[in-house]
C-alpha cells in the first residue's frame, strides 16, 4: 500500500464545527494549569525524597528477640496503625480522582498522587513488620491463648469500624467541598505527623526508628501541602463551611484518638471489653520498645497537635470544637455518625 498522501489540511466551508461540550464531572479536557508555584516546588521535593520500604534492614527484626506477648503487641499496634496508614493509599487514589474530575490545578492532583504513593510505602511498612512479627496477621491466623483471642477479636472489630469510615468518606468526597475536605486531611497529617515524631524519639529499636523517621517525614509534607492548599481554600468561606469544618474537626479528633490516644465516646461502635483489652495489648508493644509513648504522654502529644490546629483554622475565623477529654473548651459539636469522618493519615 502507499502512504497516505499529505496534502493541505481541510478547512470545512462556513468554519470548523465547535466540539459538543464535556459533561461534567469529568477527567477530560486534558490541561495543565498551575496557579501555585509551591505546590509544584513540594512535588518536586517529594519525586526526590521517594523511598523503599524493601530497602530497610528487616533482618534487623528478628522475632526471636521477643516474647510471644511482644510480638502480638507489636502486630497488634501495627494492625491498629493499618485503619489509618493503609487505608491511605485509596483514600488519596480517590481523592486524586476527585481533583481531576473537579479540574483542579495540575500541582494539587500531582501532590495527592504522590501522598497516594508515599502511604502505599506506609502501608507495606506495615505488612511487612505483620508478616515478619505474625505470619497470618492481622486477621488471618488462628488465635489459641484468651490474649490472641482478645487481640483478634478487637482488630476485627476495628476493621467493622473502618468499614463504616469508609462507607462514609466515598460519599463525602463529591459532598463537601475541598476546602472542609483538606481541613480533615491536615489534621490527619497533623496527627500522623505528631505520632510518628513521638515513635522515632521512643522506639528502642533501629529498624522501627528509621522507618518511623522517614514516614514522618512523609507526613510533614502531606501536612504542608494540605496547609499550602488551604491558604488558597480559606479565604471567603460562608458560615456554612465554616460549621461543617468544625464539625469534621471533632470528627477527626473522635477517628485519629484511636491510634493518636484512646478511642473516645462517639463514632466507635465496640464491645464494653475492647477498651480493656487494647489497653493491654498496646501495654505489650510498649514492653517491647516499639516507642508506643504513656497514656499521659499520648494525651499531651495529641493536645499539642490539636492545639496547632486550633490555632490555625481560628485565624480564618473557623470555631473550633470542643475537647472535653483533652480539657479543651470550644464549640458543642454532638453526635458523629460515619459520614461525617473523613480524615486519614
Ligand atoms: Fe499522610
Ligand atoms: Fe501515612
Amino acid at each position: 500500500m502507499d502512504d497516505p498522501v499529505i496534502e493541505k489540511v481541510t478547512v470545512p466551508e462556513g468554519g470548523f464545527w465547535p466540539a459538543p461540550e464535556i459533561a461534567r464531572p469529568n477527567i477530560y479536557p486534558m490541561e495543565w494549569r498551575v496557579e501555585t508555584d509551591k505546590l509544584a516546588a513540594i512535588y518536586e521535593k517529594s519525586k526526590r525524597a521517594v523511598w523503599n520500604p524493601a530497602d530497610l534492614p528487616w533482618d534487623g527484626i528478628r522475632p526471636e528477640d521477643f516474647t510471644p506477648e511482644q510480638r502480638l503487641g507489636i502486630m497488634y499496634w501495627f494492625s491498629v496503625l493499618a485503619n489509618f496508614d493503609a487505608s491511605g493509599p485509596a483514600v488519596f487514589a480517590r481523592a486524586t480522582v476527585h481533583a481531576f474530575e473537579q479540574h483542579e490545578e495540575d500541582p494539587v492532583r500531582k501532590c495527592f498522587f504522590s501522598i497516594t504513593r508515599d502511604e502505599m510505602n506506609h502501608e507495606e511498612c506495615c505488612q511487612r513488620t505483620i508478616a515478619r512479627l505474625w505470619p497470618g496477621g492481622p486477621l488471618d491466623w488462628t488465635p489459641r491463648t484468651e490474649l490472641e483471642k482478645a487481640a483478634h477479636n478487637n482488630i476485627s472489630w476495628l476493621y467493622y469500624n473502618g468499614g463504616r469510615y469508609w462507607h462514609g468518606y466515598n460519599s463525602a468526597v463529591g459532598k463537601y467541598p475541598l476546602a472542609v475536605l483538606f481541613t480533615s486531611f491536615m489534621m490527619g497529617e497533623m496527627a500522623a505527623s505528631t505520632l510518628f515524631r513521638g515513635m522515632a524519639s521512643g522506639t528502642r529499636h533501629p529498624v522501627f526508628g528509621e522507618m518511623f523517621q522517614r514516614i514522618g517525614r512523609d507526613e510533614s509534607r502531606h501536612l504542608q501541602i494540605c496547609m499550602t492548599i488551604l491558604d488558597k481554600e480559606w479565604p471567603g468561606l460562608t458560615e456554612e463551611v465554616k460549621e461543617q469544618i468544625t464539625r469534621q474537626l471533632r470528627a477527626g479528633f473522635v477517628f485519629l484518638s484511636m491510634i493518636l490516644w484512646e478511642p473516645p465516646e462517639g463514632f466507635w461502635d465496640l464491645p464494653p471489653y475492647f477498651l480493656a483489652n487494647h489497653r493491654v495489648l498496646m501495654d505489650h508493644a510498649r514492653d517491647a520498645g516499639l516507642g508506643v509513648l504513656s497514656f499521659e504522654e499520648q494525651a499531651e502529644n495529641w493536645r499539642v497537635a490539636i492545639a496547632r490546629v486550633r490555632a490555625i483554622v481560628e485565624r480564618w475565623g473557623i470555631p473550633f470544637p470542643a475537647i472535653p477529654e483533652l480539657d479543651m473548651s470550644g464549640v458543642e459539636v454532638e453526635f458523629i455518625d460515619p459520614e461525617d469522618i473523613i480524615p486519614v493519615f
